[in-house]
């Protein structure tokens, strides 16, 4: 390990701070990857989107692009789970500010007497070797006072009936804080949004509600049962990421963006 003597960079807390700073988004073509990519080409900062699917990918970038005009965003078609996806994907992003890893489904919802090693193992592989894998491969580009944000889930703390290895994912939440005192020497940080249920793609899946009117309906009448009355927006998870980004004195923590869900 790397140890700078100097401490972290003191520079503006505040979103605005990482107008100019590079970000690679993995998971940058839907839901709260997606909010936050355009997000961050709002604030003048350098994006570069990930997602296996061409053809969201490539609207992904033209929507970053139009709610930042001028902000340079680029796309890469890879898989988080394909190491050497992951390496081409920083060779062309070059010099790195912050990561965010969104990247992910829902797989691991099988009874415990049904699971098998290779059912859990997608799941371990699909979940948390990519967080490994984009620490492994960013942290040689980043600049210090940069970030790696990772993803997770109220399952955490609130397990459900079938989904214990689901729920083990949430290893990610230990993996982060470890990773915080392992970057901390090289000036970086690691931290994690831990989500409640979020209106996106993802959660229109789980929840069989389709992107129409219909379904619409649908999430607003299941969002009813939280303590405030809706899900998440992904503008409202994609912000907490933001926060985590800019503020330089923020690692090892686990933001909880989910309305009260797990009262
Ligand atoms: N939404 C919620 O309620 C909620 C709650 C708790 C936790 N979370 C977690 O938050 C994260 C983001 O969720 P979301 O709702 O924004 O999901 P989403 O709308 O399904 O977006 C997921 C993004 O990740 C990409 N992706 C998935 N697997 C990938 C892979 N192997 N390689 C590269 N890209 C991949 C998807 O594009 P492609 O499919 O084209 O690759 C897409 O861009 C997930 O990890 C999810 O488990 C969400």
């Amino acid at each position: 390990m790397t140890a700078i003597e100097t401490p972290i960079p003191v520079r503006s807390p505040l979103p605005q701070g990482l107008a100019g700073q590079t970000a690679v988004i993995l998971g940058g073509s839907s839901g709260i990857g997606l909010a936050a990519g355009a997000m961050l080409a709002s604030l003048g900062a350098r994006v570069v989107l990930t997602g296996r699917d061409k053809a969201r990918l490539d609207a992904a970038v033209e929507h970053a692009r139009a709610a930042g005009p001028g902000a340079e965003v680029l796309g890469v078609a890879a898989d988080v789970t394909d190491d050497a996806a992951l390496e081409e994907t920083f060779e062309r992003a070059g010099t790195v500010d912050h990561v965010l890893l969104t990247a992910g489904g829902f797989a691991g919802t099988q009874p415990i007497t049904e699971v098998t090693r290779d059912a859990a193992r997608g799941t371990f592989d699909g979940r948390l070797w990519p967080a490994l894998a984009a620490a492994r491969t960013a942290v040689p580009r980043m600049n210090p006072g940069g970030s790696i944000t990772l993803t997770s889930g109220n399952l955490v703390v609130r397990p459900r009936p079938g989904m214990t290895v689901l729920s083990a994912v949430g290893g990610i939440e230990t993996l982060t804080r470890a990773l915080a005192v392992d970057l901390a020497p090289r000036r970086m940080r690691a931290n994690t949004v831990r989500y409640g249920m979020i209106d996106t793609p993802l959660a229109r899946g789980v929840l069989s509600a389709g992107a129409d009117r219909a379904g619409d309906e649908a999430m607003a009448e299941a969002g009813l049962q939280t303590p405030l009355g809706r899900f998440g927006t992904a503008d409202e998870a994609a912000s907490a990421v933001l926060f985590l980004m800019a503020n330089p004195y923020m690692t090892g923590e686990i933001l909880t963006i989910d309305g009260g869900q797990d009262f």
